[in-house]
C-alpha cells in the first residue's frame, strides 16, 4: 500500500544542504520533508569538512544555529604555507581587511540542524530506500520513497530539492541531454586521519613538500586532523599508524618545531575531483551542493558552496511559493554557478600549486615554487589568496 501526502518542498538527502534548506524555508514559513537513506547516526559522524568561511559563520548565527559554534568553534585569523623547508604565515585579517575562518566539524554542524530540525517538529525520514523524483515535467513533482518501516509513500510538492550529494539520483533524473558536465580528474588522494591529540599548530599548515602535501588542521583543542597525499588507488592497510606519523612528521616537519602523535581513531583515503554540473534546475527540481558539484578539498570550499546554495535556494523557493515570483528561481543555477566556478578555480589552483603531480617534471615543480614564492612575497598575490579561502562572495539571507 502506499501512503499519499503533500508538502511544499520535498527535499532529497540529510546532509547539511538539505538540513539547511529544510531550516531556512521554515524561516520563511515554508513546509517541507526531508528524505535520507542513511541512519541519524551515520549522517552524524560521517568525518568530512572542517573549516567554515566568515560568511558561512554568519549566516548561521543570524539564523539561530550559532550557538555551539560560538562556544565551540575555533577562529582562525591566517594560515601556514610551507615549502621549501620554511613555513611562512599568512595574515588573513591583515590582508582582507578583518576577515577570518572558522574551524567547527560538518559532524557538529549535522548534528545541530537534526536537533533543530526535530525540535520544530519537522519530518525527516531516515533510513529511506527506493527514493525516486517523478512527474518533473509538471508543478506538481512528485517525490517517491519507502521508509524505514516499509511502507510506500509518495509525497506531491511544490518543488524538489535535490541535496542527495555526487552519487544521489536527483541529478541523473534530469532529462537526458540537459546537463553539461564540466570535469577534472587528479592524479593523487588524501589519505586523511582523526588523532586525540592535541594540535601542535595554532593555525592551519599546508605544505608543500617534494614527497607530496601534506595539511594540518583541527577539530578542536584536544583532536587533530591531518592529510597527507597518497596515490590514487593507495590500499589503506599499507598505512600503518607509525608510517603514517612518521611521513608526517617528514613533510610538515621545520626546524625548532614538533609534531605530537596521539591515537588515531579514524583513517580513511578521498579521491580528488572537480565536477561541476549545469544548469542546476529543471523546471521544478533544483540541485544544491555536492549534487551539482564537487571541489577538491585543498581549498576548503565543498561544505561552503553547498551551504551557499541552498542560502540561495530557500530565497528562490520563497519568492515562487509565496509571492509567485518565479524570477530567482529562474535565476538560480547561473545565482549559484558564479560563486561555484569562483571556488572551482581557487581549489582547482590551491591542489595543483601544493601536491605532486607524479607526471610533474622540473619546470613544473619550478612553476609552483616561483608561485608559492609569488604568495608568500606579494601582498596582491597573498590578498588573492587570503579573499577567495575567507569567502570572496557575500552570503545574502
Ligand atoms: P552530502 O553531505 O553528501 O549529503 C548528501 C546526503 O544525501 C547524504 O547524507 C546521502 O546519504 C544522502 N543521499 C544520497 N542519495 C540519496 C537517496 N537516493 N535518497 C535519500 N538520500 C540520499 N569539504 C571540505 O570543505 N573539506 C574537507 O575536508 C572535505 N572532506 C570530504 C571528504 C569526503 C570523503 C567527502 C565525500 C567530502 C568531503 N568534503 C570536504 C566535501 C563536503 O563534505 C561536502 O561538500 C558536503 O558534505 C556537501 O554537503 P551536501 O549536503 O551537498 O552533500
Ligand atoms: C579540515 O579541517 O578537514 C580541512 C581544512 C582545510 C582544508 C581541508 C580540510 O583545506
Amino acid at each position: 500500500m502506499t501512503s499519499s501526502s503533500r508538502t511544499q518542498v520535498g527535499i532529497v538527502g540529510a546532509g547539511p544542504a538539505g538540513l539547511l534548506l529544510s531550516h531556512l524555508l521554515a524561516l520563511r514559513g515554508i513546509d517541507s520533508v526531508v528524505v535520507e537513506n542513511r541512519s541519524r547516526a551515520y549522517c552524524e559522524a560521517r568525518q568530512r569538512a572542517g573549516l567554515l568561511e566568515a560568511g558561512t559563520v554568519e549566516l548561521l548565527r543570524a539564523v539561530g544555529l550559532g550557538d555551539r559554534m560560538d562556544a565551540e568553534g575555533l577562529e582562525h585569523g591566517g594560515i601556514y604555507l610551507q615549502f621549501a623547508g620554511e613555513r611562512h604565515h599568512l595574515n588573513f585579517r591583515d590582508l582582507t581587511g578583518g576577515r577570518w575562518v572558522t574551524i567547527y566539524a560538518q559532524t557538529e554542524i549535522v548534528k545541530d540542524l537534526i536537533q533543530a530540525r526535530l525540535a520544530a517538529g519537522a519530518r525527516l525520514e531516515f533510513e529511506v530506500s527506493g527514493t525516486e523524483v517523478i512527474e518533473l515535467d509538471s508543478d506538481r513533482p512528485v517525490l517517491r520513497f519507502t521508509d524505514a518501516a516499509g511502507t510506500r509513500h509518495e509525497i506531491t510538492c511544490d518543488a524538489i530539492a535535490g541535496c542527495d550529494g555526487f552519487h544521489g539520483i536527483c541529478r541523473e533524473s534530469m532529462p537526458p541531454g540537459l546537463v553539461r558536465v564540466a570535469e577534472r580528474g587528479y592524479p593523487y588522494s588524501w589519505l586523511g586521519i582523526l588523532a586525540t591529540v592535541p594540535p601542535s599548530t595554532d593555525e592551519l599548515i599546508y605544505s608543500r613538500h617534494e614527497d607530496g602535501f601534506a595539511l594540518h588542521t583541527m577539530r578542536t583543542l584536544q583532536v587533530s586532523r591531518l592529510y597527507l597525499q597518497v596515490p590514487t588507488d593507495e590500499d589503506l592497510t599499507l598505512w600503518s599508524d607509525d608510517r603514517i606519523w612518521g611521513e608526517l612528521r617528514h613533510r610538515l616537519g621545520v626546524p625548532g618545531w614538533e609534531l605530537k602523535d596521539g591515537p588515531i581513531t579514524e583513517k580513511a583515503i578521498s579521491p580528488m575531483r572537480s565536477f561541476v554540473a549545469s544548469p542546476m534546475r529543471y523546471r521544478r527540481l533544483f540541485l544544491a551542493g555536492d549534487a551539482a558539484h564537487i571541489v577538491p578539498p585543498t581549498g576548503a570550499k565543498g561544505l561552503n558552496l553547498a551551504i551557499a546554495d541552498v542560502t540561495a535556494l530557500a530565497a528562490a523557493l520563497t519568492s515562487l511559493l509565496t509571492q509567485a515570483d518565479p524570477g530567482p528561481a529562474v535565476a538560480y543555477s547561473d545565482t549559484c554557478l558564479g560563486r561555484v566556478w569562483r571556488a572551482t578555480h581557487f581549489s582547482w589552483w590551491m591542489t595543483s600549486m601544493l601536491h605532486v603531480d607524479p607526471h610533474q617534471d622540473l619546470f613544473g615543480a619550478e612553476l609552483q615554487l616561483s608561485q608559492l614564492r609569488y604568495v608568500v612575497g606579494s601582498r596582491a598575490a597573498a590578498t588573492t589568496l587570503a579573499e577567495n579561502y575567507t569567502g570572496y562572495f557575500p552570503l545574502r539571507w
